[in-house]
């Protein structure tokens, strides 16, 4: 180890130019790249310390409550307020090949993970539009931004219920969520009738809401990163769904609800609790890479699950849920290292209550992410880039010769 003192303009965000360091004969070991911003974004900010999120400057709380999530994904995407609907009725007026789409998840056996039928699922629609790779033109993006998110509500829908091993459904409603609840099919909670199917499907929509963008996170990272190797839009999206779908990640909310089921009962709570605190197991659900505070997100979420238990009855997993925080919140090891709900503690709730299987969560994720996913893509292909080719710190062997 030695201690080298360089010096370093940086800009009025606080950044300086990753170059220089390099030509200062040093560089930067941050392997989760804790510290190492790879794009200069205008779509959604966060101050993780405040726990605050925005989407184009409007706070996740108001969007959550007033606009539905096609009005939210034309906001993110245009990054003004839209007047009128356009979005809306591009996406359900858009030609989707429905039969090529079964095709691809028919070939998956049934209980195959949805996700996995999710990432094999945009690798073929992209085969199906090679136009897409045409990747810096502009109108082009923007007249896909629409059809990729009426395949995705097709293919996420037709996933979940190849998992099931239920028929899926005809998508039909006035907003896409409603549309998704739909197309799912036996996949969701159809016993409850027209009434109940509403209410899951606002509720999914204001979840949508609250999924569809979240800065650099690993998947979106994954997308940009894809995308400056100037790959197209749908196999760049393989990618990012692959990030999601890890426990750490996207696939948290499934293992919430499986942690839930395991720990059982109230009883077992304080229990669970003491293993977290040995590093034997994590309380999925909780913490944060950049909030270090409660995720905004997730108050909103909790008034979702009180809507959806109303229609569909109490959830005994959710008082265990409740238990965990209230111990987690004044517990000295969660408030030491400000470990909060996330996004992902309460959804999986809300979710099961609708009916859905937790492998089917992570997909519902990655639905609703595709705008966002869509939105970084356009942004990076707009602007100047290079492709993403990060350096590495070499400690392997020095040169040797064959015996
Ligand atoms: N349960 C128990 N301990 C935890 C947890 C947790 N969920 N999260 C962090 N810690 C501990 C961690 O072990 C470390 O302890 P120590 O200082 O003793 O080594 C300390 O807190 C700092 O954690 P970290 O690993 O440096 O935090 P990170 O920012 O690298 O990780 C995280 C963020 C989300 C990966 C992590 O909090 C985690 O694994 N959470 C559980 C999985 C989860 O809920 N993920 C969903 C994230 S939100 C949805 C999304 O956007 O994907």
């Amino acid at each position: 180890m030695a201690r080298k003192t360089i010096e370093i303009e940086v800009d009025e965000h606080g950044a300086f130019n990753g170059s220089e360091l390099k030509a200062q004969g040093v560089l930067s070991y941050d392997q989760p790249l804790l510290a190492t911003a790879t794009a200069r974004s205008a779509i959604t900010y966060i101050d993780g310390e405040a726990g605050i999120l925005r989407y184009r400057g409007y706070p996740i709380e108001q969007v959550a409550e007033q606009m539905h999530f096609l009005q939210v994904a034309a906001l993110l995407h245009d990054g003004e307020l839209q007047k009128d609907d356009a979005l809306r009725d591009a996406v359900f007026g858009a030609e989707v090949d429905r039969d090529r789409i079964a095709a691809v998840v028919q070939s998956f056996p049934e209980g195959s993970h949805p996700m996995a039928i999710l990432i094999a699922g945009f690798a073929a629609l992209g085969a199906s539009h090679p136009e897409a790779k045409d990747v810096k033109n502009g109108e082009m993006r923007k007249q896909f931004f629409p059809i990729v998110l009426a395949e995705t509500l097709e293919l996420g829908a037709q996933a979940i219920a190849r998992h099931a091993g239920v028929k899926s459904g005809q998508a039909d409603g006035d907003t896409y969520a409603r549309r998704f609840v739909r197309a799912c099919g036996g996949a969701v909670d159809t016993s409850r009738g027209d009434e109940a199917l509403d209410v899951f499907g606002k509720a999914l929509d204001v979840l949508f809401v609250l999924h569809a963008d979240h800065e650099l996170n690993a998947g979106t990272n994954a997308m940009r990163a894809i995308g400056s190797a100037e790959t197209d839009m749908y196999s760049s999206l393989c990618g990012a769904a692959a990030a999601l779908y890890g426990p750490l990640h996207g696939g948290a909310n499934e293992a919430v609800l499986r942690m839930l089921t395991e720990i059982g009962s109230l009883d077992n709570v304080a229990d669970y609790i003491e293993r977290v605190k040995k590093h034997e197991v994590l309380l999925y659900g909780f913490g944060h890479r950049v909030y270090k505070n409660y995720d905004p997100r997730a108050t909103v979420i909790k008034g979702v699950v009180d809507e959806v238990l109303a229609v569909a009855g109490e959830n005994p997993l959710l008082a265990i849920a409740q238990e965990l925080e209230r111990i987690a919140l004044e517990d000295e090891y969660f408030v030491s290292r400000k470990l909060y709900p996330n996004v992902d503690f309460y959804s999986g709730i809300a979710y099961r209550a609708i009916g859905f299987e937790p492998a089917a969560f992570t997909v519902l994720f990655a639905v609703a992410r595709t705008v966002g996913w869509l939105c970084h893509y356009d942004e990076l292909m707009s602007g100047d880039f290079k492709i993403t080719r990060p350096a590495q710190v070499y400690i392997g062997s020095g040169a040797r010769d064959l015996p």
